[in-house]
């Protein structure tokens, strides 16, 4: 849990209060722990006494702007955005609602984050990876998203500033596995993506902390030295007997971009791996959306329309629109501001219609 006490001031739509500094009596909402998602809770929140409140950053939105609903129907039409179709969506139904499904895929989530954790630390001193574990959240995640394809989505947007490099492995993880069930991909290949999309980054334990961690922009020789990161994990997940290659590869090329101009080879559309351009996507998406030592965050909605603008010269675009179909143009989480001027929050994705989001207003 990632708890941070604001002022009364800097608190938005869309936070997860944990608690505040006045007791239940003197507050006038029925729990001490709710999101907050609407005006109307804003405006109850600022008059009700409290100074500061404590807000937890991985249960609901920290730092994301409101998005206009203009602005998602710019980027509809503009790239002539579509979504799923219907026979599409057949082959994708699920068989446990959503918020059943995420009590289940949250532990699943954490349980990762623990284990993933312990192989950073293993690998730092260069001790074995407990690879059976790592299968078998993998495995177990891959089984969350064929009961519910979208449960592993909005907890693939959790941001944690503090531990960065393990939130972001897990929600490229997360967003990985979804697009591959998008995409039909069976079980062994989704859990293939998850293992080489979990430890993708593991690399970076070979890199001195003081480059990973510098607020300012990199010089040559150090942002060489990072460069080698994807080498390194390549290393690392070689050492497990019975890994893919695929996963192998993601790892090794997801710094590949479509047009040749990536590292570590320069590889250039197909013959990058298939697993590395759907990672290499969720790599973009999850640092652009995620608060940074020399940038914040990113909208999820604007993060999209850079990612399109640079689509065909960085990524595998069939792969690009696939990744938007299934998060949606306003991911769950996102404050989107309607057209009747009311502030809301997307409570569920509508696959057919992108424009048009299950929003709690
Ligand atoms: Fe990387």
């Amino acid at each position: 849990m990632a708890i941070k006490k604001l002022s009364i001031a800097e608190v938005k739509i869309g936070m997860y209060v944990h608690s505040l500094d006045i007791s239940w009596f003197q507050h006038p909402f029925l729990r001490n722990s709710f999101i907050i998602s609407s005006e109307e809770d804003l405006a109850k929140l600022q008059k009700c006494g409290a100074t500061y409140v404590y807000v937890d950053t991985e249960r609901g939105l920290y730092n994301f702007e409101t998005i206009n609903q203009d602005y998602g129907r710019d980027l509809v039409s503009k790239w002539r955005l579509k979504g799923i179709d219907e026979g599409e969506c057949a082959k994708l139904q699920d068989i446990v609602p959503r918020q059943e499904e995420l009590k289940t895929s949250r532990k699943i989530y954490y349980q990762t984050r623990k284990i993933l954790e312990d192989a950073y630390h293993r690998a730092a001193r260069g001790k074995p990876i407990n690879w059976n574990e790592i299968f078998k959240v993998a495995d177990a995640a891959v089984e969350s998203v064929f009961r519910n394809k979208d449960a592993f989505l909005s907890l693939g947007m959790i941001k944690n500033y503090d531990a960065y490099t393990f939130y972001h492995s897990l929600n490229v993880s997360c967003l990985c596995i979804t697009v591959g069930r998008y995409l039909l991909f069976d079980k062994e290949d989704l859990i293939a993506l998850g293992v080489g999309a979990l430890l993708h980054d593991i690399g970076k334990v070979r890199i001195p902390a003081k480059i990973i961690n510098k607020p300012g922009r990199l010089t040559e020789e150090e942002f060489s030295i990072i460069k080698k990161h994807p080498e390194y994990s390549q290393e690392i997940l070689s050492r497990c007997p019975h890994i893919r290659w695929d996963s192998i590869h993601l790892a090794y090329q997801h710094h590949e971009r479509f047009d040749g101009s990536g590292y570590p080879l320069g590889l250039k559309g197909f013959r990058i791996n298939q697993f590395a351009l759907i990672a290499a996507i969720a790599d973009v998406f999850d640092a652009m959306t995620s608060d940074r030592p020399y940038r914040s965050a990113m909208s999820p909605a604007v993060a999209m329309a850079r990612m399109l603008e640079q689509g065909e010269r960085d990524f595998c675009f069939s792969y690009l629109l696939k990744f938007i179909q299934c998060l949606g143009i306003y991911p769950i989480g996102t404050v989107v501001e309607l057209d009747s001027r009311q502030i809301g929050i997307v409570t569920e994705i509508n696959h057919l219609n992108l424009e048009r989001p299950i929003i709690l207003a």
